[in-house]
């Protein structure tokens, strides 16, 4: 990290502890210069950085200061509080019908997991895949089994290094999208019957695979910001046979959680004393809206326990189904699970993307694309509070695209997406992400797509429709009351 990024992201870091507030004003720059021996140009690149990223403001002739944007919103949800027992997840069905509702292009897409494909360099790519393609060596499809390109694996392992991690080529096996990552991954290191631990709530993905393998899942409570409660955890790992953690340290799915290092840290320790995997999802985190790109808990790994699951699906290639998981000591395993489910990753796309990797343009976009989401966050956010009803809560990520919202209590979640699938919007209800269907109250809004009077209109319909089902269910408990 270069010295005025450094700076930004002190300041940045007390503007998102709370040690500076919305509208204090931040040290000027002269004072800054004093106290941190350094030149101006350094101070003012920091304070350009810290400007571009929506954190301070200039006000002429006075100096710098904190934008209420970081500290406006209304307060975000609380700890979850899941039972303490697993269970044998119920939702793939209900997932389906959600999933499918997601996928009708006429619905406004608040529903969707990915972002507007308009963000991605999509014309580029597919040069790409021409040119890749046309110049293909014939052996390529022999030689490209699991683990796959050999290309593509040491860029992957590139970029690792260059945030810091540890990873080789030889433990990458490259997968059809992170989906497949998880799910090679689960299946590697446990058998029908075994627990599993995940976020409360989690990504549905693993609980259609906890589903679908005859696992179970244990709901470990998780903080909105911090992500999992590593004392809960500590204690149900002392009083239950859990044999794999599947989590997002991350921007977590639903929540946008991010882990702070030092509990990183403490998870992999405490999950390495255990002798308990760790599948580590990370399909967000080059969609960070912070100075720097978040470090996985794999950078804490120091005996192999964690499969980082990633893929390109979110932040550059989607519909490419090109992931990879950097499996640690599970890499053969991984490796033969995956020549026998499908035996190998599609070849010019993985040649493709490896050469796109090489250029520097990748960061460019990738630049581009955190840019767009954090602006489109912002607009959401904007418009939840212009729209919805008082007495909602709701989360403000530093990455990913997704917010999560409790609604008042009486609401139901999946009959507002009824609803609001009948008037053409589609949302992600909040049983989707429980394994016993909970969550009634919440809804997943996506923001990954540009803003634009139609999706204004359509959170003020949303609004409406909540307006109308809280009204309605006050009633009919007032009503039951007398
Ligand atoms: C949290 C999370 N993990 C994994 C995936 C799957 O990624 P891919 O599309 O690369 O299979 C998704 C996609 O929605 C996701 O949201």
């Amino acid at each position: 990290m270069k010295r005025y990024e450094r700076i930004a992201q002190d300041i940045a870091v007390m503007i998102r502890n709370g040690t500076l507030s919305t509208g204090e004003r931040v040290p000027s720059m002269r004072q800054l210069r004093r106290d941190r021996s350094i030149s101006p140009g350094t101070v003012r690149r920091a304070y350009e950085l810290l400007q571009e990223r929506g954190y301070i403001e200039a006000l002429p002739r006075s100096g710098f200061y904190v934008t209420s944007y970081w500290q406006t919103a209304p307060p975000g949800p609380g700890t979850s509080q899941p039972r303490t027992r697993s269970t044998s997840p119920d939702v793939a069905d209900l997932i389906f019908l959600v999933l499918e509702a997601m996928r009708e292009p006429q619905l406004v897409p608040f529903g969707s997991a990915f972002p507007s494909p308009t963000l991605f360099p999509l014309a580029q790519l597919g040069r790409q895949l021409g040119e890749t393609a046309r110049h293909l060596d014939p052996r390529s499809t022999v030689e490209y089994l699991p683990p796959g390109s050999i290309a593509l694996r040491r860029q992957i392992a590139l970029r690792y290094q260059r945030f810091g991690v540890d990873v080789v080529p030889e433990e990458i096996i490259i997968t059809a999208g992170g989906l497949e990552a998880i799910n090679l991954s689960l299946r590697s290191v446990t058998r029908p019957g075994d627990v599993v631990a995940v976020e409360s709530p989690a990504f549905y993905g693993y609980l259609q695979a906890i589903e679908t393998f005859g696992l179970r899942a244990f709901e470990i409570p998780t903080h909105p910001r911090s992500g999992v409660d590593l004392d809960c955890l500590a204690a149900i790992l002392k009083r239950h046979p859990v044999r794999a953690c599947c989590l997002m340290t991350t921007f977590q799915n639903p929540l946008g959680a991010l882990m702070p290092d030092e509990q990183k840290s403490r998870l992999v320790k405490l999950l390495g004393a255990h002798e308990i995997p760790l599948i580590e999802d990370d399909v967000y985190s080059e969609l960070f809206f912070g100075i720097e790109r978040p470090r996985p808990a794999k950078a804490f790994d120091h005996k192999g326990m964690v499969l980082h699951c990633n893929s390109f699906s979110k932040c550059l290639a989607p519909g490419y189904r090109v992931g990879w998981v950097a499996a640690g000591r599970f890499a053969r395993t991984v490796e033969r699970r995956k020549a026998v489910s499908t035996i190998a990753t599609a070849v010019p796309v993985q040649e493709a993307i490896s050469a796109y990797l090489r250029r520097s343009a990748y960061e460019r976009h990738l630049r581009s694309l955190r840019r767009a989401l954090q602006e489109q966050q912002r607009c959401m956010l904007q418009s939840i509070q212009a729209h919805f009803p008082g007495g909602y809560r709701v989360t403000r990520p530093a990455g990913g695209y997704v917010l999560w919202v409790e609604l008042p209590s009486p609401i139901d979640g999946s009959q507002l997406h009824r609803i609001a699938v009948e008037h053409g919007i589609s949302l992600a209800p909040g049983p989707i992400f429980s394994p016993r269907r909970e969550f009634h109250h919440c809804i997943r809004l996506n923001y990954g797509h540009p803003w634009n009077a139609k999706l204004e209109e359509a959170m003020r319909t949303l609004g409406n429709l909540i307006c109308e089902l809280t009204a309605g269910s006050q009633e009919r408990s007032s009503g039951e009351r007398q």
